[in-house]
């Protein structure tokens, strides 16, 4: 007979950066529910005390751009806990914006240290005290976005998202051997401050989202979280080095799902030749 473990996280050390709002938040909030013992991590100290208390979690101040950081952040979840079963790199902004001769290489360097060089340092110190020995490995999990498959965004916010991907999967490759997972998964257009700033407000940003996804639908933080959650938990433990795209079929049906639709007027629809 098929159980169903309503507490699939239960005692997992986990760590989510961007932890504070958004994504982030609501992934907290689920693997916190679903049994993980939960570390938030932020910049915006207030939300994220709010949220760690509200979810019987620990808030800790972790800068993404900053090494030091990382390491007294892992530091505590160890202290803590004794280990770290899953760190969560979702912190992120949506950066240097504008034509490619108008970023300036501070706002360029900027936007990849805090989308990309962030997540080099906190795979470097998850792993670092995940696994070692062979002895319980662990599941690092990354934020990409569907900007980091295809041009869908910013230029530097795309260049890091890109590096995300090949990061999550290169990182995969060396860590399986520690018992260590790499995933990502690559949301598409999610209600978030980060969108609010990028569509101008969210109407604007539901209404275009409505229109170009295939399946006409909108994302949610809570789906991203889920998504994250099945991939921390048992049933994806033979899972990585993968990036998964919820999109509502953006990056992989948008061009063919444009043939298909009803008012399409391509050569060779309505016959076989
Ligand atoms: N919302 C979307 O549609 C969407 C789509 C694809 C990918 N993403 C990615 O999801 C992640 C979360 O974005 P969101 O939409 O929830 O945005 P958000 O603005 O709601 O949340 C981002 C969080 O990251 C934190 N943060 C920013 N800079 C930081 C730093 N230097 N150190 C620590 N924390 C920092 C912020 O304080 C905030 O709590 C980002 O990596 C973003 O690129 C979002």
């Amino acid at each position: 007979m098929t159980t169903i473990d309503h507490r699939p996280l239960a005692d997992l050390p986990a760590i989510v950066t961007g932890g504070a709002n958004g994504l982030g938040a609501a992934t907290a909030c689920l693997f916190a529910a679903l049994g993980a013992k939960v570390i938030v991590a932020d910049i915006d100290d207030a939300r994220g005390e709010a949220l760690a208390a509200q979810i019987g979690g620990h808030y800790r101040r972790c800068d993404v751009t900053s090494e030091a950081d990382f390491e007294a952040l892992v530091g505590t979840c160890v202290d803590r806990h004794g280990w770290l079963g899953c760190m969560i790199n979702n912190a992120g902004q949506l950066g240097a914006l504008g034509g490619i001769a108008d970023i300036t290489l501070d706002a360029w360097n900027r936007t990849v240290t805090v989308l990309l060089t962030s997540v080099f340092l906190g795979t470097k110190h998850a792993a670092r005290v995940m696994g070692r020995n062979g002895e319980r490995g662990g599941s690092i999990l990354n934020t990409a976005s569907v900007g980091g498959i295809a041009a869908l965004a910013p230029h530097a916010y795309t260049a890091a998202k890109h590096g995300v991907v090949g990061l999550t999967r290169s990182a995969a490759s060396e860590l399986a051997a520690d018992g260590i997972r790499v995933n990502a998964v690559a949301p598409g257009s999610v209600p978030s401050r980060l969108t609010e700033l990028a569509y101008g407000g969210m109407e604007a940003m539901e209404a275009a989202q409505r229109a170009r996804n295939p399946l006409g639908t909108i994302v949610s933080a809570d789906e991203i979280a889920g998504c994250f959650a099945w991939l921390a938990g048992p049933d994806g433990r033979n899972v990585t080095g993968q990036v998964i795209a919820v999109d509502s079929g953006l990056t992989e049906l948008r061009l063919n799902a444009d043939y298909y639709r009803k008012d399409a007027t391509f050569f060779g629809r309505d016959g076989i030749e």
